[in-house]
């Protein structure tokens, strides 16, 4: 667990572009927690289950079985036996993953997978409470941000390009939404952790950003 990296930080930031780039160039393998919210949050729309009753929520987690696997180097969620890995962008399963993604149950049975993937694997994890409890002993933890303004319009850009439809204003407030959301819970809120590297992003390019995590790292393992 002491060679893992963590990098936490708001939705939109570029930590999956950063965490994907950089678990190849240092033969890591990247593990991406968000996407096992996702597919707990599948299977709470797939059985209508209603993410404002906890204890609904918490029986529901005890029939989910959710494994890790990777295919030419890319993480597969599978979710009681099903790779769900395609589904787990969609909007609706984003959005109970943000409501559900609060409870205990939920939130102990991912760390729990999450710190044994860690324990077999070199891994650079990245999501919103890897530094502060889920790998408290990393050897680098970086909090990953960028103003809400520069994350709206690298969402608003990529949309564009795929000839999808979008406003600008609406992007902008899903965003800091969920933000306040993910910030604001009791459990394991989106925090960055006392001895995380703090790096915004906002007027960087990706390039730049793997390039200076990169020298962090390097820092790191001269002392
Ligand atoms: O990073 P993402 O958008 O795929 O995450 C989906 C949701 O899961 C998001 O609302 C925050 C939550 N999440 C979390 O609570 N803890 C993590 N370690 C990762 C994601």
């Amino acid at each position: 667990m002491t060679n893992s990296i963590a990098i936490d930080g708001p939705a939109g930031a570029g930590k999956s572009t950063i965490a994907k780039l950089l678990a190849k160039e240092l033969s890591y393998i990247y593990v991406d927690t968000g996407a096992m919210y996702r597919a707990m949050a599948i299977y709470f729309n797939e059985n209508k289950v209603d993410p404002d009753d906890e204890a609904a929520v918490s029986k529901a987690c005890e029939n989910v079985n959710i494994d890790i696997e990777y295919k030419d180097g890319v993480q597969q969620v599978i979710l009681n036996g099903t790779n769900v890995t395609h589904l787990l962008r969609e909007e609706a399963t984003g959005k109970m993953a943000s409501k559900t993604s609060k409870y205990r149950a939920v939130r102990t049975k991912l760390v729990d997978l999450q710190r044994e993937l860690a324990r077999k694997n070199a891994v650079i994890m990245d999501g919103r409470d890897i530094g502060s409890v889920v790998l408290k002993d990393a050897f680098l933890k970086i909090f990953l941000t960028a103003s809400s303004d520069a994350r709206a319009k690298r969402r608003y850009d990529e949309l564009i390009a795929k000839g999808e439809v979008a406003d600008f204003e609406v992007i902008k407030k899903d965003i800091e939404d969920r933000d306040y959301q993910d910030s604001h819970r009791e459990i394991s809120p989106l925090k960055q952790a006392e001895d995380a590297v703090l790096v915004d992003s906002s007027n960087m390019t990706i390039e730049e950003v793997v390039a200076h995590i990169k020298n962090l790292i390097d820092q790191r393992k001269l002392f």
